[in-house]
């Protein structure tokens, strides 16, 4: 059944303590659940309703007394509960069955080890429970186990006993200092092995870091623990906000529907994000180790010790740490220049993964008014939107302003679980002058309405008065449900630019009405405007640029993001133009062709901002831009263009590889990855370069670098240099690398992956990725194993993925009824590669349509399922 946010009602009891004791066992789990209630003082009295899931009921006693009770609807119901308000205990006996939880929700099982995930619903299918985060309880949990088997027992807070039992177990007793929701319980237990550290806080107090992996893993862990130790001291630095715990854990599990889970003080991760060696990691790798270290492990206070009212208000925490995480790159990454380039990667993926699903049948708000699975709205748009939610607050209110913000927060809010509208009255209260203070309720307009707003600006140039007149307004398309949308608050950076290059004016306006204007007076000659500086808002800026406008951004603006986004534009309506004439050759301009090769040489630009430059933008974000999208032709294009710059710089590219090579031992800092991204960059554009002249000499280089490198970036880049140009030598290079790395599982992930996003070439890559589901490294019920082959090639593959024969969206309706079967969240994951169909022109939309149909009418679909297909037929 849908649930919406107005039903919310708090709950009708409070459980204030919890005593788990779990005998694990893979085949049948038992836990023994006592827990002290008592009736929630402002509700009516009614019956204590248990959420549960696939579990086995043993019994039920109330005050060590039998009772009666009934299950309804995979609930425990309780009516002859103990009147008043006194506390009372229930103890609750259940078994589960761990080794077939394929849905990798709730207790399972991973290489022989037992994990867990609770976030958002899983806690339920350990033992019945109020499974919602406004139910706080303190947690004592005794596990025991097989000791040879299972030497490591761990859950939240501190350990405070251990010991042997009979028969070749042992037991070890955790109790988690603080209240928590019982979707950050977390156990864990297997063979693991742990690199520790010891570490100090600004008030002295003493704190013990673990991350446990496998035991072949533990010379990949020193990254993921160095980020560890930067994000305590940087929540310290910043935000004021200390590590409150004695102990701070990370498990690493290969088996992980997510990137990972903040668990109070036992975060799990997927393994992805926590082992790295230069021999199997690239630059990103790391960079994205770090991120996510420091995400999980800011929850600690924005989501753990302020938690979430209920999963609506999902974005609280999500929206918000994702901010904090990018501040953290960014303040680790230093330089303003590599701020930058943080800032617009970050912006890359809000807008070529959430723009798309603010356009789509499944456009929610930031905090979305229903769901039919909360798994379903771990989404881009709680995520990454609601983080630019927190950073227009952020423009509004100043760095002091919203560290003030912050510390108002949580003196109101520590221990408790609260809505966004708590989060953003306090940033306004603690800035009572301020912009956000002024227009709070339009402002969180941001939070409930859906869709990505358009800002429409045009210029006035009056030579005579010498006068710059900017007019500005915004529209918003409608969403399914919401017809009719309000103007937002806009918080929109601006520069004016002399023809010289200079700064004339800058500001921060703040546009609330549907049209403004601003006016400039004074000027000798038209300026050029560079609006939404940094990315200001999230929103769709249209302004009429000239080419010769962008140059000048391109060659002057002192906003690197805005000088990014000026090549972009240029790259962008080139594209456009090609795709809407399908019978003119793809041939680029000298002038746009000059330019690129003025950054690529450019004396002082940063190598990995002139990579960014010099990538044209994605298959995605072109299609974006159309109303009736032909992803192959989309795709022939973009590889049009990026063969023609291939070749017309061959020199510089070749100058690019020369003058980039990295040397000395592996560092993955913002400046050597910057300069192996660009050289990698250059060394993909001279194999497409040698494709047309039949030359062998880069190839053959890209094949010696494939075979010598002494580090994961060089070699894949080079590897993926000989696939994306399609020369023979990939052949023999992926064989190699299969067998260099086939007991690296995270690096056979990068192997699947970059043979099912290879550029299509006649047809190939569909039958290419059926094969390689055979492939005995292939494993379906391993989400990454499943997400590196078969979401390469649908959702990250469009050029290959939309065959006009359909065979890409029969393969995709295939997987995603047999993922279903096995894990519902992975597979709502991939059904959402359709989302789009609505634009495919014809005939991909009728045969896209008939697949998602085809799924629809699967008669035992999960909900996960069912509801991202119901909502795309509905588009
Ligand atoms: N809270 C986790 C994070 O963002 C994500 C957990 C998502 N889990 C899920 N089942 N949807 O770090
Ligand atoms: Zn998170």
């Amino acid at each position: 059944a849908v649930i919406h946010r107005a039903d919310y009602q708090p709950p009708a009891f409070w459980i204030d303590t919890v005593e788990l004791c779990f005998d694990l066992d893979p085949a049948k789990t038992r836990v023994l659940n006592r827990m002290r209630l008592r009736r929630n003082p402002d509700v009516p009295v009614q019956p204590l309703r248990l959420d549960g899931e696939e579990l086995n009921l043993a019994r039920v006693l109330v005050g060590g007394q039998g009772t009666s009770f009934k299950l309804e609807g995979g609930q425990l119901v309780l009516e002859n509960l103990p009147e008043g308000h006194e506390p009372f205990e229930l103890e609750i006996f259940t078994t589960c069955a761990p080794a077939k939880n394929t849905k990798l929700m709730g207790l399972y099982v991973s290489n022989d080890s037992f994990f867990t995930q609770c976030e958002a619903e899983g806690f339920r299918r350990i033992t019945y429970f109020l499974d919602r985060p406004d139910v706080m309880a303190s947690y004592t949990v005794l596990l025991r186990a097989d000791r040879r088997r299972y030497p490591v027992l761990l859950s939240n807070g501190n350990l405070v006993d251990q010991g042997e039992l009979e028969d070749g177990r042992h037991y070890a007793k955790w109790v988690d200092p603080h209240r928590k929701p019982c979707y950050l319980f977390a156990l864990v237990a297997g063979q693991l092995v742990c690199r520790e550290q010891r570490i100090a806080s600004r008030s002295g107090q003493e704190h013990l870091l673990q991350v446990y992996v496998r035991p072949g893993d533990l010379d990949k862990t020193e990254h993921a623990m160095n980020s560890l130790i930067d994000s305590v001291a940087w929540d310290e630095a910043r935000f004021g906000l200390p590590l409150d715990l004695e102990r701070f854990m990370i498990v690493a599990t290969s088996d992980f529907n997510m990137g990972a889970m903040e668990n109070k003080g036992l975060n799990i991760f997927n393994t992805k994000y926590v082992l790295a060696s230069q021999s199997t990691a690239t630059d990103t790798d790391y960079a994205n180790i770090e991120s996510v270290v420091g995400h999980e492990y800011f929850h600690n206070w924005t989501g753990n010790r302020v938690t979430c009212r209920d999963w609506f208000q999902l974005s609280l925490k999500e929206g918000l740490t994702v901010f904090r995480d990018q501040e953290f790159s960014q303040d680790l990454a230093g330089e303003a220049s590599a701020r930058a380039v943080k800032r617009i990667e970050d912006v890359r993926v809000l807008r070529t993964a959430q723009f798309p699903e603010d356009a789509g049948p499944m456009a929610h708000p930031v905090r979305p008014d229903q769901y039919l699975e909360i798994n379903n709205f771990y989404t881009v748009t709680v995520y990454e939107k609601g983080a630019e939610v927190v950073r227009m607050m952020y423009t509004l209110v100043g760095r002091d302003g919203f560290r003030r913000g912050m510390q108002l927060y949580f003196q109101r809010h520590d221990g408790q679980a609260v809505t966004c509208d708590d989060f953003a009255q306090a940033i306004a209260d603690a800035n009572p002058g301020s912009k956000l203070a002024e227009l709070l309720p339009q402002f969180k307009r941001w939070y409930s309405q859906a869709g990505t707003p358009r800002v429409q600006a045009s210029a006035r140039w009056d030579a005579a008065a010498g006068t710059y007149t900017l007019t500005l307004g915004q529209t918003c398309p409608p969403t399914p449900g919401q017809p009719v949308k309000e103007p937002v608050v806009i918080p929109v950076a601006y520069g004016l630019l002399d023809d010289q290059g200079r700064e004339l004016a800058s500001g921060l306006h703040v546009l609330t009405q549907a049209s403004e204007t601003l006016s400039f007076q004074g000027l000798q000659a038209e300026p050029v405007p560079s609006l939404l500086r940094g990315f200001s808002a999230p929103v769709v800026l249209e302004f009429d640029y000239g080419d010769a406008q962008l140059l000048a951004l391109l060659a002057h603006d002192t906003d690197p993001f805005n000088r990014w986004e000026a090549a972009q534009r240029l790259a962008l309506a080139r594209a456009l133009r090609f795709v809407a004439q399908p019978h003119e050759p793809v041939a680029l301009d000298a002038p746009f062709v000059d330019a690129m090769r003025g950054i690529l040489r450019h004396p002082t630009l940063d190598a990995a901002f002139k990579e960014l430059v010099l990538t044209l933008p994605s298959e995605t974000y072109i299609a974006e831009q159309l109303e009736v999208v032909d992803p192959p032709r989309i795709h022939a294009v973009r590889e049009a263009m990026r063969q023609q710059l291939a070749q017309a710089l061959q020199a510089d590219w070749e100058w690019a590889w020369e003058a980039h090579q990295v040397g000395g031992a592996y560092r993955p800092d913002p400046v050597s990855s910057g300069r192996r991204a660009l050289a990698g960059l250059a060394l993909t554009h001279l194999c497409l370069a040698a494709r047309a002249s039949a030359d062998p000499v880069w190839p053959g280089k890209a094949y010696q670098r494939f075979k010598d490198a002494s580090n994961m970036t060089d070699r894949f880049n080079a590897l993926s240099a000989l696939v994306v140009s399609g020369h023979e030598l990939a052949r023999p290079a992926l064989q190699r690398f299969h067998a260099m790395f086939k007991d690296e599982a995270l690096v056979l992930d990068k192997w699947f992956a970059l043979q099912a996003g290879a550029p299509d070439r006649g047809g190939n890559v569909l039958p290419a990725v059926r094969q390689l589901m055979q492939h005995p490294d292939f494993n379906i019920r391993n989400p990454n194993r499943a997400r590196s082959l078969i979401f390469s090639y649908c959702s990250a593959n469009p050029g290959a993925f939309h065959r006009p024969d359909a065979a890409g969206y029969v393969f995709w309706s295939e997987r995603v009824m047999e993922l279903d079967a096995i894990n519902p969240q992975v597979a709502a994951r991939l059904a959402r590669a359709l989302d789009r169909w609505n634009k495919l022109a014809e005939p991909l939309r009728g045969a896209a349509r008939e697949a998602i149909a085809r799924v629809a009418a699967k008669p035992d679909l999960s909900n996960d399922v069912r509801e991202i297909v119901t909502r795309a037929l509905a588009d």
